[in-house]
């Protein structure tokens, strides 16, 4: 028999997290799927695209070619000067090479912005409906989120007079994401401009979540770094997962202040070195090339926005916004809350599951009780399928 005493198993910083509501509605729908159960799935936040060809042939070479080695940990230089000059000619900012870092995913090189930058203690700003682990991410940190309320009639709209009412001496960072996951609403530029100066008079870090930067659907594609001026105080958090079609690649960057950016490297040589070598190669070839198939996905994504909002104008009393970008919607389910003893939005998403067979995610996940969030990256018929179905469960309620 041991005699050692006792000691918990987990350490309080992993307790402080949860598993993402979106993985976890994931891996019960995949389990349904697997038992042979027919689901309309608007869960997964993933392009339905295969990832484009040359992009692919890029990888393929690489590995044949043997660039299958580690590399520096912040990427090699190649991927970090295409990714600065993309958005250079996109945005019209100047980053240079040591103010990038290339990471396995976007996800990664926000996790590792806030580890760098959040200590205990540090509050940072998240404007709600929020993308579900940005919470996560800054509990783990020990960092404390401090949620600002939108409004769905103004379309969640996010200005600096709402945010610098939630600035406090402990305010380290704010996390600003349009087009947003999960409400497709699409900030504008004045009002994105205006958050970053506003921050920075504060000595505050604004980091740009710009993950769907690239599936805006009307006006200009605008970048908050833009405001060159501020440049010490923003950070760019990168995804080529939905531009490109990628999102088992895992290829995503930080664009920010060198101090920052190389304090992420050093978080990176000390948990995974760099991303996959052939990455690197592909996303060269994502960010260089012709950029038409990003212009064709997001033509596609516009139709399919267009057909989900028109069938969700056939189920009596569920309201929508109509979203700007990403590929989101987030509908107002609350005249079906209290109904057939739905509580919340994490009841309904699961009755939907179980009894419709339709997959969503809980409006909970993001912060507001009235919502549900379905992604519409899916075929034009599953979204028939999909809304048939859940007319017909509103209905029955
Ligand atoms: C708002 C937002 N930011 C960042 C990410 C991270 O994407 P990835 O880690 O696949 O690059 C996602 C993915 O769903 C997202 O929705």
């Amino acid at each position: 028999m041991s005699t050692a005493i006792a000691k918990k198993v987990l350490s309080d910083r992993i307790n402080r997290i949860e598993v993402s509501a979106t993985m976890a509605i994931t891996a019960e729908a995949l389990k349904m799927k697997a038992a042979g159960i027919d689901l309309a799935d608007f869960g997964a936040g993933e392009p339905h695209f295969s990832t484009p060809q040359h992009i692919k042939a890029a990888a393929i070479e690489a590995i044949e070619k043997n660039f299958t080695r580690y590399t520096a940990v912040a990427g090699i230089p190649e991927v970090r000067k295409a990714i600065v000059e993309r958005h250079k000619a996109d945005f019209g900012t100047d980053y240079a090479v040591d103010e990038c870092v290339f990471s396995a995913g976007g996800k990664l090189a926000i996790f590792n912005a806030v580890e760098v930058l959040v200590d205990h203690g540090d509050e940072v700003i998240v404007p709600v409906p929020y993308w579900v682990s940005y919470k996560d991410i800054i509990e783990f940190a020990g960092g404390v989120p401090v949620f600002v309320e939108t409004s769905e009639a103004e379309n969640f709209r996010v200005t600096a007079k709402m945010i610098e009412a939630a600035i406090t001496p402990k305010t380290k960072a704010i996390i600003l994401n349009t087009p947003s996951n999960p409400s497709g609403a699409v900030l504008s530029s004045e009002d994105v401009y205006a958050i970053v100066r506003m921050a920075h008079k504060h000595g505050v870090y604004v980091l740009l979540d710009e993950c769907y930067v690239y599936l805006t659907f009307a006006g200009e594609i605008f970048s908050g770094a833009s405001a060159t001026e501020c440049k010490e105080h923003v950070i760019v958090l990168g995804s080529l997962s939905k531009t490109y079609a990628m999102t088992g690649w895992r290829a995503g960057f930080a664009l920010g202040p060198k101090q920052v950016i190389g304090a992420i490297s050093k978080l990176q040589s000390q948990s995974t070195s760099n991303a996959a070598s052939f990455v690197q190669k592909a996303s060269i070839a994502a960010v260089t090339s012709s950029q038409d198939c990003v212009k064709e996905m997001r033509a596609d994504y516009i139709k399919l926005r267009d057909r989900i909002i028109k069938g969700f104008q056939t189920i009596p009393g569920l309201t929508c916004t109509v979203p700007q970008g990403a590929f989101y919607v987030y509908p107002n389910v609350s005249s079906f809350l209290g109904k057939s003893g739905i509580a919340n939005t994490t009841q309904l998403a699961a009755k939907l599951l179980n009894e419709a067979h339709v997959v969503v995610v809980p409006g909970e996940a993001f912060g507001t009780s009235e919502h549900i969030r379905l992604s519409y990256a899916v075929s034009g018929d599953v979204i028939d399928e999909g809304v048939k179905r859940m007319r017909e469960y509103f209905k029955s309620l």
